[in-house]
C-alpha cells in the first residue's frame, strides 16, 4: 500500500514503545505519551513517528494537519449497535418517575427491543447499525465491541451475530463479536428459566463456537436478570467451546458478577455502578479489566461505578459507551469521557488511558489498536484546532474530530 505522511502535527498523544502497551493501572493511568511539532508516516500501519526535525522528505502522499492534534482512534469496548427500533417512550416514562427495572418487569425494557428486533429484516438489521458503525466512526471510534442479545430466540441471536460479522467484513474498524443470549429470560419461559438456558448452553453456544461466530459470551448477571449460579454455568459452557467470557455485573444490585466474573477470568467486568471494597479487591488480584459505562449513569439516573476510588485503589479501568436503545442511546465516546471527567472526577489523561490502551486490552487487541506504536494498525484522527487534550472534554457535545483514518485509509474528509 501506498506510503503516506502527516506533517505539522502540533501534538501526537497516545504515544508508547512496544515495551509498555499493556493495560494502564492506578498512577500509570495519570500519564500520557507526547511528542510535540510532530509528523508520522504509515501504511496500513504505523512505519515511523517523531519530530518535525527529523520528517522524511517523501512519502506517495504528503498532508499538513496544519497545527492540529493527532490521536489514536477511541476503543469502545462494550456496545449493542445492531438493534431495531428505538425506546423513547420508555425515556418518558422514566421522566415521569419508573424505574428501568418496573419498566423491564412489565415487558418493555430488553423484551421490548427483542420483540422488535425479533420482526425486523436482516438486511434493514445490517444497515441500521453499519449507519451507526459510520457515525461513531466520524466521533473517533476505530475498534469496537458488539453484543447480540436481542434476538433471546436461536434463530435471532445468529441472525443478530451473523449481521456483526458482515459489520467486520464490510467496514474499516475492528470488530469483536459477543454472544448475549443470557440478556434477558423472553416472556415464554417465564416460568420455566432453566428450559431457556438449556438452549442457550445445548444449541444457540455450541452453533456459534463450531461457526465462530462470536468471540466472547456475556450474560446479564444482574437482579431480576440472570443469577450468579446460572451466570456461573453457561460461561461455564462457553468456556468448555472456547469462548471468554465477559459480564454485565452490578448494574442494578450488587450481584456477585463481579466475583463470578473474575472466577472465569473474564477479560472484563462491565457496568459495577454497584460494587464496594470488596469488588475491588477481588479485581485487583485478577486479569480482569473493569469496565465503566458512565452513559448509563447519566441517561438512567442511577450511581456512577466509582471510578475515582477504583484507580486510587491501584485499578486499570475502561470506559466504553454501552450504545443501545435502551440505557444508552449515543455512541459518542468524547461525550461520554466529558461525563466521566465531571461525574467520575477522572482526569483527561485518565479518560484518554481509559478509552485507547485500556478499552484495547477489554478486546485484546491492545497489540495492534489503542495507541501510536510503530507497527501498530495506523487507526488515528486528527481534530480540528485544539489546544490540547483536556479541551476535547471541556468543551463537550461539540464533535472536534475531523479526519479519521482506519488501517491507514481516511474514513472522511
Ligand atoms: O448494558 N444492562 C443490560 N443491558 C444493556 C441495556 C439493554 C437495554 O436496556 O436494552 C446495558 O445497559
Ligand atoms: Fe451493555
Amino acid at each position: 500500500m501506498r506510503t503516506t505522511l502527516i506533517k505539522n502535527i502540533k501534538s501526537i498523544y497516545g504515544v508508547t514503545t512496544n515495551a509498555d502497551n499493556s493495560f494502564k493501572k492506578g498512577d500509570q493511568m495519570k500519564n500520557v505519551g507526547i511528542i510535540h511539532d510532530a509528523y508520522i508516516l504509515f501504511d496500513t500501519k504505523i512505519l515511523e513517528f517523531g519530530q518535525m526535525t527529523d520528517c522524511p522528505e517523501r512519502a506517495d502522499l504528503v498532508l499538513d494537519a496544519q497545527n492540529t492534534i493527532l490521536m489514536p482512534t477511541w476503543c469502545d469496548s462494550h456496545s449493542h449497535i445492531v438493534f431495531a427500533g428505538s425506546r423513547e417512550n420508555e425515556f418518558v416514562l422514566r421522566l415521569q418517575g419508573k424505574t428501568y427495572e418496573e419498566i423491564a418487569r412489565a415487558g418493555g425494557g430488553i423484551l421490548n427491543s427483542a420483540e422488535k428486533l425479533q420482526k425486523a429484516d436482516p438486511d434493514d438489521l445490517y444497515r441500521d447499525a453499519y449507519s451507526r458503525l459510520k457515525e461513531v466512526i466520524s466521533l473517533g471510534t476505530g475498534a469496537i465491541e458488539i453484543k447480540s442479545g436481542y434476538g433471546l430466540t436461536f434463530e435471532s441471536e445468529i441472525n443478530m451475530l451473523t449481521v456483526i460479522r458482515r459489520l467486520k467484513e464490510t467496514t474499516d474498524a475492528e470488530i469483536k463479536a459477543t454472544f448475549l443470549g443470557a440478556h434477558a429470560i423472553p416472556t415464554q419461559y417465564k416460568s420455566d428459566r432453566k428450559a431457556y438456558i438449556r438452549i442457550i448452553t445445548e444449541k444457540m453456544l455450541p452453533y456459534i463456537a463450531e461457526n465462530q461466530l462470536a468471540d466472547y459470551c456475556d450474560v446479564f448477571c444482574d437482579e431480576g436478570f440472570y443469577t450468579v449460579d446460572e451466570t456461573d454455568h453457561i460461561l461455564e459452557k462457553a468456556a468448555s467451546l472456547g469462548l471468554k467470557a465477559k459480564i454485565h455485573a452490578n448494574e442494578l444490585a450488587n450481584s456477585g458478577g463481579v466475583q463470578v466474573g473474575v472466577k472465569h477470568h473474564a477479560v472484563s467486568v462491565d457496568h459495577l455502578e454497584r460494587i464496594g471494597q470488596e469488588e475491588i479487591e477481588c479485581l485487583k488480584n485478577s486479569d480482569t479489566i473493569p469496565t465503566a459505562l458512565p452513559n448509563v449513569s447519566f441517561f438512567l439516573d442511577i450511581p456512577y461505578a466509582p471510578c475515582r476510588q477504583m484507580i486510587d485503589s491501584g485499578l486499570g479501568i475502561a470506559l466504553a459507551t454501552d450504545y443501545n436503545p435502551g440505557s444508552s442511546p449515543s455512541g459518542n465516546m468524547t461525550l461520554m469521557m466529558s461525563i466521566a471527567c465531571h461525574k467520575m472526577k477522572l482526569s483527561p489523561e485518565e479518560v484518554f488511558n481509559a478509552t485507547t490502551i485500556n478499552g484495547a486490552y477489554a478486546m485484546e487487541i491492545q497489540n495492534s489498536h489503542g495507541s501510536i506504536t510503530v507497527g501498530k494498525s495506523a487507526n488515528f484522527f486528527l481534530t480540528d484546532q485544539i489546544p490540547n487534550l483536556a479541551y476535547m472534554f471541556y468543551h463537550f457535545g461539540t464533535n472536534h474530530v475531523q479526519r479519521v483514518w482506519l488501517n491507514g485509509r481516511l474514513q472522511n474528509e
